[in-house]
This record gives structure tokens, C-alpha cells and sequence, in this order.
């Protein structure tokens, strides 16, 4: 079975064909960082633009790498949400009027599911239940997942997503965009116990996750200690290694305690963790740390599949298109497209704390 996943939810412009669901024939990515990166994030309007002028390319581009027809394709996935809306709608509206004009099925795909999914190409078959970390720039959620396509989130973020996190304090440390890799890049030269900064600890001992208040203290201590930010002309001081060591530290110990605290109570067997972020070493390191404790496997997607990427949203599209699930022709983007389809709390949830839900 052959699937053309389209993906643009925020700023690569991905096309992929993935044969069966697992095996990927091509993934084209073109990423949008040299436009954003000035700016010190994604300006929306840019995004959109972008992605209007490279669609049509990036997808042909997929098919040629392949050396498929569009008529040999089995369907079509597209990314629906959730996401910067002029950019999905891109995607979306591609997707759409190229299954129209084939006659082929379509089949809308949550981004989130499909971060799940790019663990499928490189790891064994995940056995159920399992528990998935994603970890991006927009998003921070577990989720236990009891059999494939069912999804519980028990556990989010209550302000930033980690990877925001990253981004933010990179900016506020005069580093570039996206923050993520360059702060790793530094704690890898950096003391990471130089700086001590506490873990958030949930109130209601729900196993949540914060970290705006990281960013908050990071803040805090460059402007106590007179640490200065990394100006063009000079190389990092040893202080920004420290720091961005001791940051970095601290957002992965609180990923890997409360997902090996939900781990003990959901008894999954396979851990997933995956979204940009996972492709940080650190992260990678602690998690198949915790994964031994726990005696469970623990599956990341390589580098070039943990940011975003069509082959994961083809992936995910397979399993719809195989269990026959077609989008109709009034399919549209939904920027706030939730993945959780069973014992949703939101409604008792926002009886007490203020959620990005
Ligand atoms: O999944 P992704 O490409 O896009 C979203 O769906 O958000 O994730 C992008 C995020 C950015 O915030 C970026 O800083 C972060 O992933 N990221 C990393 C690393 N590489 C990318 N964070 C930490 N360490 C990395 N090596
Ligand atoms: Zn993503």
C-alpha cells in the first residue's frame, strides 16, 4: 500500500511516500528556519507563504525520489491539525483538491499521532499498552496508549511545551533558533550541577509538567549574576555552558521522572518518546536509563524523524486508510485538534487548574 503523507502544520513543508506503513520509498523536508530564525521564532504569515511555494515542489519532489506515479499511489494523508491554521490549511487544501482530481482516498491525520508514529520505521513493532512522551516545540503530553489508535493523555504540560522552553531561554541567552539543538550542543562543554534549579512540583500531585517557571529562574539567575548573553562577536563563556547544561538537566529530569512515575502505575510495554525534542541526547540517555529500571523497551525515531516530517504522517494515515477511514471532501484544518479519544478529564480539569488544553 502506498501513501503520500502531506505535512505543513507549522514550518517544514514535508512530503513523503511510504510503502505498507512501515518502509519509507522518500520523505522531502524543507525547512523554513533561515526565514524564522531573525525573527527568533515561526511568524505565522511568513509560514504560510512558504509553504504556498514550496508544495507543490516539495511533493513532486516525493514522487520523482520515489519513482511513483500519482496514479500508483493508494492514498493520500495530510496533517489537519493541530497547528498555525494558514499553514495547514495549505497542506490541507493540496491534499484535498490532489485526491479529488485522482479519485483517491484522503484521510486527515492528527500532527501529534503522527510523532507517535515515527517510531514505527526504525524499531521493533510497539507492543500495546504503551506509554508515548511527545515532546516538541508546540507540545508536551503523555499518553497511554491501550491498543493502537486509542489515546488517554495523563499527563501535559500546564504552561510551556519543553521545546518552547529551549526556544525561549536559546533567545534569552542571545543563542539562535531553534534553541534546542544549540543548548545542547553547549551543555555537552557545560557543568550541568553549576546551577541549581528546582524541579516544578504539582500541587494536586497530578503528574504534570511546567516550564515557564524554569525560564522564569534562568531569567532570574542571568540577571543576578551578571552572566551576559552571547553577543555575535565573542564564543560562548564557560557560564553559558553551565547554564545551558544545568537547563538542559533540569527540563530532561522532569520529563523522565513523571513519565517513569506514570510508567510504574500503567505498566506499559513499550515506551515511546519522540517530537523535536527527542532528539535530544540527554533526554535519549535518561529515558533508556528509566526504561531499564522499568524493564521495558524505550523507541525514539532517528534525528531526521523526531522534528516534523511527512513519512510520520503517512504512517499514521496507513493505519486510518487500512481500517477504512476516508475524510470527505469538507475536511478541513482544526488549529486546536485534541488527541485523546477516551477518558477525557478536560471538563474536571479546568475546574482546578488553569490548562493550555
Ligand atoms: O516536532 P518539532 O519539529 O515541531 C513541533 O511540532 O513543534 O519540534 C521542534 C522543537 C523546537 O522547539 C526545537 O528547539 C526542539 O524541537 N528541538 C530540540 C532539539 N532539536 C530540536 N530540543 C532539545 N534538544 C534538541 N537537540
Ligand atoms: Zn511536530
Amino acid at each position: 500500500m502506498l501513501v503520500l503523507g502531506i505535512e505543513t502544520s507549522c514550518d517544514e513543508t514535508a512530503a513523503a511516500v511510504v510503502r505498507d506503513g512501515c518502509e519509507i520509498v522518500s520523505s522531502v523536508i524543507a525547512s523554513q528556519i533561515k526565514t524564522h530564525e531573525r525573527f527568533g521564532g515561526v511568524v505565522p504569515e511568513l509560514a504560510s507563504r512558504e509553504h504556498l511555494d514550496k508544495i507543490v515542489p516539495i511533493a513532486e519532489e516525493a514522487l520523482t525520489r520515489a519513482n511513483v506515479t500519482r496514479e500508483e499511489l493508494d492514498g493520500i494523508a495530510v496533517t489537519i491539525g493541530p497547528g498555525l491554521i494558514g499553514s495547514l490549511l495549505v497542506g490541507v487544501s493540496y491534499a484535498k483538491a490532489m485526491a479529488y482530481a485522482l479519485n483517491k482516498p484522503l484521510v486527515g491525520v492528527n500532527h501529534i499521532e503522527g510523532h507517535i508514529y515515527s517510531v514505527c520505521f526504525e524499531n521493533p513493532p510497539v507492543e500495546h499498552p504503551a506509554l508515548a512522551l511527545i515532546v516538541s516545540g508546540g507540545h508536551t503530553n503523555l499518553f497511554f496508549v491501550p491498543q493502537p489508535g486509542k489515546y488517554k493523555v495523563v499527563g501535559r504540560t500546564r504552561d510551556d511545551a519543553a521545546g518552547e522552553a529551549f526556544d525561549k531561554v536559546a533567545k534569552l541567552l542571545g543563542l539562535g533558533y531553534p534553541g534546542g539543538p544549540i543548548i545542547e550542543k553547549l551543555a555537552r562543554e557545560g557543568n550541568s550541577r553549576a546551577v541549581r534549579f528546582a524541579i516544578p512540583r504539582m500541587g494536586d500531585h497530578r503528574p504534570d509538567f511546567s516550564f515557564s517557571g524554569l525560564k522564569t529562574a534562568v531569567q532570574k539567575y542571568v540577571r543576578e549574576s551578571g552572566l551576559q548573553p552571547v553577543s555575535n562577536v565573542e564564543p560562548p563563556s564557560s557560564g553559558i555552558k553551565d547554564l545551558a547544561a544545568s537547563f538542559q538537566a533540569t527540563v530532561v529530569r522532569s520529563l523522565v521522572i513523571t513519565t517513569e512515575k506514570v510508567a510504574a502505575k500503567y505498566h506499559p510495554k513499550t515506551l515511546i518518546v519522540a517530537g523535536g525534542v527527542a532528539c535530544n541526547g540527554a533526554l535519549r540517555e535518561a529515558s533508556r536509563e528509566a526504561a531499564a529500571r522499568l524493564g521495558v523497551p524505550v523507541y525514539f525515531p532517528s534525528p531526521h524523524l523526531s522534528t516534523d516530517n511527512a513519512a510520520m504522517i503517512a504512517a499514521a494515515g496507513t493505519v486510518k486508510l487500512r481500517a477504512g477511514e476516508r475524510s470527505s471532501w469538507d475536511l478541513n484544518a482544526d488549529v486546536m485538534l485534541r488527541l485523546q479519544n477516551i477518558d477525557v478529564e478536560d471538563a474536571e480539569l479546568r475546574k482546578h487548574v488553569r490548562y493550555r488544553l
